[in-house]
């Protein structure tokens, strides 16, 4: 465990030197592709991914927010559900992982998040996360009858909203808050959280703004995946990190997000991601998409997010893990020896995608001296 108290429960602050979490596997969000073996996201495969991992020792469960289809009504993208309550389900339905919710701040009120949240660490032991986003996708927040703020205004929303939440988790008297955007009357919130002072933080946000907010404020950093050279790699996490100290004096888990196509061969399963991303890619989709976070993120420059448009319909990110399980161990250790954290993962099928990587790359992983051979809750509760 590390120094920091919440390890007793909460995985994510264990001392594997290289962590490891499934992403988007609440929805079909992980990639852009028609292909019908694409992961179908019923309850009944995505608990089976969840307690694939938490039996295999993942740290982390990252489902993500979704509101509405892109492209049109009925689009695969809209299929996704809620972040609270599948968190809360699969909490009561595995032992180990850390089991996040997303939240979408401009939509939730900080009370009712705070009490949600509070439920959901309750059930899981001390397991929860949560991972804040502002929503960049305007039509979703218009949907709510909101008007979407700008860039900058978003994450001084989040800051207030986060404050917010810290007070109502941490706070035993009433309190009003104050904030431009954010009131509370005489606020209170009980049980408290069993993680203290609160559960565990993320943003992905990767925009000066982000890091700020993230440094201000969570446990959890999310290096944009642009590329996959290590010097520039290294150069991320470094300037994450000195940001969070010089500005707050805090240390922070600096993640990044990748896909993984694991194949036989390297050739086999470049020709996979041709396969379904490019033949059977969703192009209205990646349109969408990308005009959106075009105009309305900043993580990552246009010229190189318009560069990146094969790997974000192979899956969200601009670092593929290709290959058989050694050359896949082998991009790990490499990305781990560039100061990452830890690792979400997403597959085109995630069920297989999973089963075969805690066979094939686990115990090279535990072999390279990563991740400690897991000895914990080998049942997950339910069997
Ligand atoms: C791992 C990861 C998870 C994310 N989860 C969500 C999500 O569930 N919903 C969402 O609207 N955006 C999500 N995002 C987007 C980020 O929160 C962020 O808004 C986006 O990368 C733009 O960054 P910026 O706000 O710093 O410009 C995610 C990004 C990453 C890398």
């Amino acid at each position: 465990m590390s120094d920091d108290p919440r390890g007793a429960t909460n995985p994510l602050f264990n001392r594997n030197k290289l962590k490891l979490g499934v992403f988007a596997f609440n929805g079909t969000g992980a990639y852009m592709t028609k292909i019908p073996e694409q992961f179908d996201p019923t309850w009944a495969n995505t608990l089976e991914v969840s307690q694939q991992a938490d039996r295999a020792g993942w740290e982390a469960l990252v489902p993500y927010a979704r509101w509405r289809a892109f492209v049109e009504p009925g689009h695969r993208s809209g299929t996704v559900f809620d972040c609270y309550t599948w968190a809360s389900a699969v909490a009561a339905l595995t032992n180990y992982s850390c089991v996040l919710s997303t939240v979408h701040v401009p939509v939730i009120h900080p009370i009712v998040g705070a009490k949600m949240g509070t439920t959901i660490d309750h059930v899981s032991n001390g397991r929860f996360g949560l991972n804040i986003v502002c929503g960049w996708f305007s039509e979703e927040i218009k949907m709510f009858g909101g008007v979407p703020l700008g860039h900058a205004d978003r994450y001084a929303y989040a800051d207030e909203w986060i404050a917010a939440m810290k007070r109502l988790w941490s706070d035993p008297d009433a309190f009003d808050f104050e904030g431009k955007y954010i009131r509370i009357v005489s606020g209170m919130a009980q049980p408290k959280p069993l993680q203290k002072p609160y559960p565990a933080l993320m943003n992905a946000g990767g925009s000066t703004a982000g890091r700020h907010f993230v440094a201000k404020h969570c446990d959890m950093a999310f290096i944009p995946a642009i590329t996959d050279d290590e010097s520039y790699i290294r150069e991320q996490v470094k300037a994450y990190r000195k940001l969070a100290w010089d500005e707050h004096h805090r240390e922070i888990e600096v993640w990044s997000a990748v896909y993984a196509v694991h194949r036989d061969t390297y050739e086999e399963a470049e020709k996979f991601v041709d396969y379904y991303a490019e033949e059977h890619g969703d192009d209205a989709y990646a349109d969408y998409f990308l005009a959106e976070q075009l105009t309305n993120a900043q993580t990552i420059p246009p010229e190189m997010l318009k560069r990146m448009r094969r790997s974000f319909k192979a899956g969200y990110s601009g670092i593929g893990l290709l290959g058989p399980g050694e050359r896949i161990a082998n991009q790990l250790v490499r990305l781990s020896a560039c100061g990452l954290d830890g690792i979400l993962l997403v597959w085109v099928d995630f069920q297989e995608g999973i089963r075969r990587f805690n066979r094939e790359v686990l115990p090279l992983l535990e072999q390279a001296g990563l991740r400690e051979p897991f000895r914990g809750n080998h049942e997950s509760p339910g069997d």
